[in-house]
This record gives C-alpha cells, structure tokens and sequence, in this order.
C-alpha cells in the first residue's frame, strides 16, 4: 500500500492550484542524507516517505515499504502499489481538465472523451458534460459512447439528438423561442412575443402591447405597461417605469443618478429632471414637481 501526503488526495475543483502548490512543495531535493525522491529516511537510508510528486512528470509517488523506495506511479494514476498497479486515477488531467477513468480491462488510467464527465474506457463516455466551448447543449450518442452537440438553441435533447426543450431564447434575434413538437426543432417566436406555442403568439413580452394586426410592438418611452384600445391607433400608458437612469447600475435599486419618471396629464410618461443629482427626487406630480425626496 502506497504511503500517500495530503498533496495526493486532490478535489476537482482547486486540483490544478493544488498540484501547483504541491510541486512546488516538492520541488525541493531530498531530505538531507535520504536517497533521491525521499522526504524522509531512516539511518540506513531506506525511504520512509516520498514527495507527493515527482516534478519532472507531475506523476504520483508512491513509498514501497518493502525496499525503502519511491516509486513513479503510472500517467494519470493518484495511487499506486509499489509494483506500480494504479489504485485510483486522479478524477482528472491536470494540464486539459479531460476526466479520467480507469479502463477496467487493462487497468491503467485513461482520458475519457471530450466533453465527458464520466466514461468507462478512453472511447465509452457514461455521462456528458453540460455543454461544449461553443456552449451548445450535449447528449450521449448510445452508439458511439461520444458526447455530440443538440441542435442550436435548444437546451435538452434525446438520445437520437432530437431536441425535447429549447433555451428561453435565440442570443442573436433575442426573439422567444419555442418547441416545434412535429419536427423537434426550435422555432423563433414573432418579434416581442414571449410566448407562441405552435408559431402563434399568446402573449407579448412586459412593455409590448397587441396591435390591431396581432402583432407586439413596444410600448411608448418610458412607459412600462400599455394597452390599444379598441378602434384606437396608438396604445394608452397603463404605468410608467419607475425610474430613467442616465447612467444605468449593474443593480435593481434607484439610485442618485436616476430621475423618477411620471405621467403627465395628457397620459405621457415624462422625466422629472427638474431636480439636482446629487439628493434627488424620487417621486414627481402631474406637473413634473418633485414631491418626495431622498432622505439623505
Ligand atoms: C522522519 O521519520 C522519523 C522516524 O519515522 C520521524 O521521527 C521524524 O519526525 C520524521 N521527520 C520528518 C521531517 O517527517
Ligand atoms: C404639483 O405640485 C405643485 C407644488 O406642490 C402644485 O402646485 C401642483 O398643483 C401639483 N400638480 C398636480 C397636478 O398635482
Ligand atoms: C423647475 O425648476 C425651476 C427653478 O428651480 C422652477 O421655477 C420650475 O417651476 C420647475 N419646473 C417644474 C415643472 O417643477
């Protein structure tokens, strides 16, 4: 049994971090008197302990007890017997991030295939990664054990790469997408439409309205929630935003830099910029004047 330090157990996550350290750790010569690889000897000069590295290979080390000596463990071998039969396989490379598994014929450790977590042998993945680099969803092909690419915009696809759930939406149209059940493809939903099941739009996206033809378009500037009336050409102002930000933050909350917005009388949604910056205003009337400000 091999006599492993705390550099040879590695989580995944900080694995690369920790190997860094671990080699530096031991970049250092043998103890003083020990033979070479050795942290530790006895007088005779049989190892006692072992660098958990060897440096030059990134490879585990393993002590033979039997004979006082450090042994190089196999490639991508954690812990191995003195023989040199590996014990456990390091969950990863280090240098590519592949997982790595131990073939249970041959017994060595191998890179599972690319975009697999785990995987039986180098060509047998048992379960892939979430997405590729080119973060397109993956599923397992049954027939070659390999982990391919779903259609685009899709999030979840079967076994016969058919897909079975698209993402909310496309990242270049930003269009709504929708599941085709026929074709198991993702469809592009009418512009500011949030919802089409079956190509047709069920409900316009928050600051749209539904125009005469069916169609969403945008609510007027500044304007939040609108609606068309019926026989009308332009649509009404429901609620206006609550702030306009020249400068907008990365956060949620209003700060000094935004300016309420209000509805004048004639149902517009105006700025109330009728306020210095600097200790502003948070709440306008009809007419623009501010009527409540920050307290501070
Ligand atoms: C080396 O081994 C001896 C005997 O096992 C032990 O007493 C000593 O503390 C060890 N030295 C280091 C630096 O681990
Ligand atoms: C807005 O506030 C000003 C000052 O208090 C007031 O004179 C004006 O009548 C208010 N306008 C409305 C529409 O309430
Ligand atoms: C804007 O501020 C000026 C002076 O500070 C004031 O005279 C004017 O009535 C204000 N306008 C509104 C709409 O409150």
């Amino acid at each position: 049994m091999a006599a492993r330090t705390g550099c040879g157990t590695l989580g995944l996550g900080a694995a690369v971090l920790l190997l860094a350290a671990c080699m530096g750790a031991t970049g250092q010569a043998a103890a003083a008197g020990c033979p070479a690889l050795c942290t530790n000897c006895t007088a005779a000069g049989k190892c006692t302990a072992c660098e958990s590295f060897d440096s030059t290979t990134g490879r585990s080390m393993s002590l033979d007890k039997a004979t006082g000596t450090c042994v190089v463990c196999p490639a991508l071998c954690a812990d191995c017997t003195s023989a040199g039969k590996c014990l456990m396989c390091q969950p990863q490379d280090w240098i590519t991030g592949r997982s790595v598994a131990m073939d249970k014929v041959t017994g060595a450790c191998v890179l599972c295939p690319v975009n697999c977590w785990a995987c039986s042998s180098a060509t047998r993945c048992t379960l892939c990664a979430q997405s590729d680099i080119h973060d397109r969803a993956l599923y397992l092909d049954p027939a070659s054990g390999t982990c391919k690419a779903c259609p685009e915009n899709c999030e979840k696809c079967d076994s016969k790469g058919r897909c079975t759930k698209c993402e909310y939406s496309d990242y270049r149209t930003g269009r709504t997408l929708t599941l085709d059940a026929a074709t198991n493809t993702c469809l592009q939903c009418p512009e500011r439409c949030a919802t089409c099941p079956g190509g047709k739009c069920s409900r316009c996206l928050a600051g749209s309205y539904r125009d005469a033809d069916g169609s969403c378009k945008a609510c007027p500037e500044l304007c939040a929630e609108c609606k068309l009336d019926p026989g009308s050409k332009s649509p009404t102002c429901l609620r206006c935003d609550d702030f306009w930000a020249e400068y907008p933050a990365y956060w949620d909350e209003p700060d000094e830099w935004d300016f309420p917005v209000y509805m004048d009388k004639q149902g517009n949604c105006q700025k109330c910029t009728n306020n210095s910056w600097k200790g502003g205003c948070t709440r306008c009337n009809q007419s623009g004047r501010c009527v409540e400000c920050h307290d501070h």
